[in-house]
């Protein structure tokens, strides 16, 4: 039975055409001397021939037609080497069908082979025609990584999907298999980073016992290409008493970190460096001592350096005791820092300027520090988006920040040139996905939401894909091959989002979920201490209007921009709608270009929501036939889940609205049931 264990990697019996495609290019396999990567490759290789065409290929000695030829430029017959192969770097690789026959899987380093492999099977996985199999592709970033959550009780912050897969307690002697098929399932993908544990850190992770359970993940994973890296708390020598300050300037305390930093290498050979959250929602740092962001992270880059680590600085920052609005004050701190970082520190930035919400503008930061590599950081785990009951396909979220132009350059530069380092040549590259993985059978908490760690995997390998084309993909090797069948699903992925978007915070409404938890509607709630965590700080609702101002005449966040873009949605007719609230405080009777009212518009966008929804449920409904009963039972019960938390979404949002506007339902509103 399906229970979602086995996530895109199920390599399930293919329908004749192409079991009989595969055993023709797969009869068998030549294999270099073997490193544990390249047998990762082999032994993944047979899993998939075997499982899709219940025959397992054989071994072979040397290249013939209809052999899969895995090699380096060392290792392969001048005749099967591709041309141009050092182009492709480290992790690249090209697959290709050759004219003699044989399957060619080609890289400079048996990472690349790998890849390659995992290549080879997607493709003979969706259906492509393997004979005239010809790809060559390498990512556009270096760095590569999900970003676990986890505590080190084995909870997960934000997580929905069950405790942490990392089995603390039995760690170090005990390796679940688990830990091998997480690294297969990031390998196939091209993720090369694990940040192993919450950014909201504790100084335990950095002791001895704990680097060695680190050391016994980073062996399991080293094969599969990927590194580990802790996420570090910033006052952890002071609080395991080891120092009496934690001020990055004291020289004790950079000999601490130059001290773990060697500790944590002579376990971790090619560890990847330390994350660190400071001085945001309580977290210590440098600014606890008067000193910059760029004097921690410098500390702490200079610790690691020797050894070929980096920083992964977080630029999430904001602070009670600042009246700023919070959507500014990232770029406020970190912009007079660029250029001050040293040279293994990047910075990540979360993709909008708030918090992961269902809609927001892209961070201004992107384009605005043009000296510092700057991280994307998406989140996978759907805080805000319905958690892990509610089908939300976020790949079209990252696309939509990716492809955001900044404008900071003549002809435009996107998010995601930024992030492939447009700016900053020659220093890292790298995005970051806060995970969506636990212990549940599904991994992800959901079947749908595997495809936001395949989709955030794929675009971390190319920011610039397409978010439809990978549904397609994932879709394909998940569900069903049959054509019209994945038109559907597909369908459905693609419009998910907007759905979400629709019933929670349409028009540019953002952060008004219950607090704390932040599943469910609560635009009420006012009397939250730090005003910044209270709803009405973000939708400003009153009996004149709606919206946050950051416009000149407001916040003027909008100035944080480059000025086309802040010309351009310094006025309410000119801005995106889906954006129209976050920049600007409207009257009701704004007369919105569908010609209602704004309260009109906002009533009928609830509503619209809550049909997707039901869309969203009728359309998974009618592809029973094709999608295996079981995994059909666990979506379908989610999607009504879904509908009736979309409904609820409405009813509340649109009768807390009424209520402060004063204004009555438009005729023809739905009522609630
Ligand atoms: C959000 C989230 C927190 C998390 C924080 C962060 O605010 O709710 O749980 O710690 O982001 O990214 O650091």
């Amino acid at each position: 039975e399906e229970d979602g264990y086995d996530l895109w990697l199920r390599y399930r019996p293919l329908p004749q055409a192409g079991r009989d495609d595969v055993l023709r290019q797969a009869q068998a396999i030549v294999a270099p001397r073997s490193s544990a990567t390249v047998q990762a490759a082999v032994t993944e290789l047979r899993r998939g021939v075997q499982g899709m065409t219940g025959q397992a290929p054989a071994d072979a000695a040397q290249p013939r037609a209809g052999a899969i030829v895995l090699g380096t430029a060392a290792t392969l017959p001048p005749a099967l080497l591709p041309d141009g192969l050092a182009a492709l770097g480290r992790e690249g690789y090209a697959v290709r069908r050759m004219e003699s026959g044989e399957t060619v899987i080609a890289a400079n380093t048996d990472i690349g082979l790998l890849y390659g492999a995992f290549a080879w099977l997607r493709a003979a996985n969706t259906g492509m025609p393997l004979d005239r199999l010809d790809e060559r592709s390498a990512p556009k970033l270096q760095l590569r990584v999900l970003n676990h959550w986890d505590n080190l009780d084995r909870t997960v912050e934000r997580g929905y999907a069950g405790e942490s897969i990392w089995n603390w307690w039995a760690l170090p002697d005990v390796r679940d298999r688990r830990y091998t098929d997480y690294a297969r399932a990031n390998a196939s993908l091209g993720i090369n980073g694990t940040v192993l544990n919450n950014v909201n850190s504790k100084p335990e992770i950095l002791t001895a016992p704990w680097i060695a359970k680190a050391a016994a993940l980073a062996d399991v994973l080293r094969p599969y290409g990927i590194r580990v890296y802790l996420s570090a708390r910033f006052s952890t020598p002071l609080e395991l008493k080891e120092t009496a300050t934690a001020d990055p300037l004291a020289p004790e305390v950079a000999a601490w970190w130059a001290r773990k930093a060697d500790e944590i290498y002579r376990a971790i050979p090619d560890f990847g460096g330390f994350l660190v959250k400071a001085n945001s929602e309580g977290q210590p740092g440098p600014q606890d001592y008067h000193r910059s962001h760029a004097d921690g992270a410098n500390m702490l880059a200079a610790a690691v350096a020797p050894h070929g680590g980096v920083v992964m600085w977080r630029a999430f920052v904001y602070a009670a005791e600042n009246p700023a609005d919070r959507a500014r004050q990232a770029y406020d701190e970190f912009t007079p820092l660029d250029g001050k970082f040293a040279k293994n520190v990047l910075v990540q930035v979360k993709n909008g300027p708030i918090d992961f919400q269902p809609r927001e503008p892209f961070h201004p930061l992107f384009g605005a520090m043009p000296k510092t590599p700057l991280v994307m950081e998406f989140q996978i785990t759907k805080e805000y988006l319905g958690y892990a009951t509610h089908l939300a396909y976020l790949g079209t979220m990252f696309e939509e920040a990716l492809r955001s132009d900044t404008a900071r350059a003549p002809g435009g530069l996107t998010v995601a040139q930024v992030v492939e380092g447009a700016q900053t040549p020659g220093r890292p590259t790298g995005m970051a996905g806060v995970a969506n993985i636990g212990s549940e059978r599904t991994w992800s908490g959901s079947h749908f939401d595997q495809a936001n760690w395949y989709a955030y995997g794929r675009l971390a390998w190319n920011p610039q894909a397409s978010s439809r084309a990978i549904a397609r993909e994932w879709a394909a090797q998940t569900f069903t091959r049959e054509p019209r069948a994945l038109d559907d699903i597909v369908g459905m992925m693609s419009m998910s989002r907007e759905a979400v978007v629709n019933y929670m915070t349409p028009l540019g409404l953002h952060h008004i979920m219950g607090t704390g938890h932040h599943h469910g509607p609560a635009p009420w709630v006012a009397e939250l201490a730090r005003p910044d965590w209270n709803p009405v700080y973000y939708h400003k609702a009153d009996r004149n209007g709606i919206g946050f101002d950051r416009t000149a005449r407001g916040s003027n966040a909008l100035a944080q921009y480059a000025p086309a873009i802040a010309r351009q949605y310094g006025d309410p007719r000119t801005t995106p709608e889906p954006l129209l609230l976050w920049f600007h405080h409207l009257p009701w009777d704004y007369a919105m270009p569908s010609g209602r009212t704004l309260w009109a518009e906002l009533v009928a966008r609830y509503d619209l929501g809550v049909t997707q929804a039901q869309a969203l449920r009728t359309r998974w409904a009618a592809l029973k036939p094709f999608v295996d009963a079981r995994r059909h039972e666990d979506v379908a019960a989610l999607l009504d889940v879904q509908v009736k938390e979309a409904q609820w979404w409405r009813d509340a949002c649109v009768a807390y609205f009424a209520s402060v506007s004063g204004r009555p339902l438009p005729a023809g509103t739905k009522r609630p049931a």
